[in-house]
């Protein structure tokens, strides 16, 4: 798809995959218009849209009226959402009102301003909850382990109900843990990766909960790609896909790799999982992605050790900008 001129609306647009799919549509030459309420303990930075040049609204999706921000978009990448876990636990009306109730806005503000527009919707891995076999694939039971998985997957639905009733061209993508630039690295809400890296850059050792866990990263480059190939390629429209990333890696491992690249400063201890965050944690987790690389031609193409060299780069001349 050539993007030049087209009119795009990101939700979400200044966390931490919005910010980087922005930069990469402004980058193509489309016209982008972001919205971002700056919610709490997300992931938004006014930094993250540094030297983009876009129509940036701050509003929040549960109040604005989203008319005019839909208006003519032929694209809305929708990546608006409270993602805190911990969060959704101790305030889940908010949550499933960010989540579920603001997603139902949207569709029907769409529905008004831009009925034909494609909609790629950030998902999540999160509502498998906790796994028995792996890799998991699409046809893997839900079972949300925790109060945003049942709200990220409500949201989901509306959208694929959207595209059954309606005919609208929806995908949505079930990505796994990301990283890369622009994460929040302040602490741990976006992932343990992010405090990882401000301990390492600070020089103070960070902790290892667990260490036997798997993940399959997904680097922020590779998270873009596959937004842009979910809208650009018809044979993704209607499904819902799982992202993967990197091969899967125990956080132990990870945590190996972060020190060996972090030029000395990187140390970490291990210790047992939190009592209060073990109940909602999943285990292992990762991805088989093949249903998407077959719909979109798309495959992750970042290693993790290219993909944490590049991180810990990035944040080396900006950390007081992240903290
Ligand atoms: N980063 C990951 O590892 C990951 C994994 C699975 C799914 N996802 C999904 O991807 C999407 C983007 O996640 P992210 O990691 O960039 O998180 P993020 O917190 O950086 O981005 C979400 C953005 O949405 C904004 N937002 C939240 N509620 C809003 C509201 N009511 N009105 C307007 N803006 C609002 C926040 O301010 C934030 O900037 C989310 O839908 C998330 O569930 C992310």
């Amino acid at each position: 798809m050539n993007w030049s001129g087209r009119k795009v609306f990101v939700t979400g647009g200044a966390g931490f995959l919005g910010s980087n799919l922005c930069h990469a549509l402004v980058a193509r030459g489309a016209r982008v218009t972001a919205l971002d309420g700056f919610l709490f303990g997300g992931g938004a930075n006014p930094r993250n849209l540094d030297g983009a040049e876009l129509e940036f609204v701050r509003g929040d999706i549960r109040e604005i009226d989203l008319r005019p921000l839909c208006e003519g978009a032929e694209v809305i990448f929708n990546l608006a959402a409270q993602t805190s876990h911990m969060g959704g636990q101790a305030d889940p009306l908010a949550d499933i009102a960010v989540n579920a109730v603001a997603q139902v806005r949207l569709i029907q503000a769409a529905r008004e301003a831009a009925p034909d527009a494609i909609v790629v919707h950030a998902s999540t891995r999160q509502f498998y909850g906790r796994v028995e076999k792996l890799p998991v694939d699409e046809s893997q039971p839900v079972a949300p382990p925790d109060a945003n998985g049942v709200s990220k997957f409500a949201g989901e639905q509306y959208w694929m109900l959207e595209h059954r009733v309606r005919n609208r061209p929806v995908v949505s993508l079930r990505l796994t843990n990301c990283y890369g630039p622009r994460l929040r690295i302040r602490d741990a809400r976006q992932t343990f990766l992010g405090i990882w890296i401000r301990c390492v850059l600070e020089s103070r050792p960070f902790e290892v909960w667990g260490g036997a866990q798997l993940r399959d990263l997904t680097y922020v480059d590779d998270v873009t790609d596959a937004f842009l190939a979910a809208a650009e390629n018809p044979a993704c429209h209607g499904g819902i896909y799982n992202i993967g990333g990197a091969p899967p890696a125990s956080l132990q491992e990870l945590a190996d790799i972060v020190v060996r690249l972090s030029g000395g400063t990187g140390q970490y201890t291990t210790r047992e999982f939190p009592a209060d965050r073990a109940r909602i944690d999943i285990g292992s987790y990762h991805a088989n992605d093949t249903a998407f690389r077959k719909a979109s031609g798309w495959a992750p193409a970042t290693s993790l050790e290219d993909g944490i060299g590049r991180t810990l780069e990035w944040y080396r001349t900006r950390l007081a900008d992240y903290l």
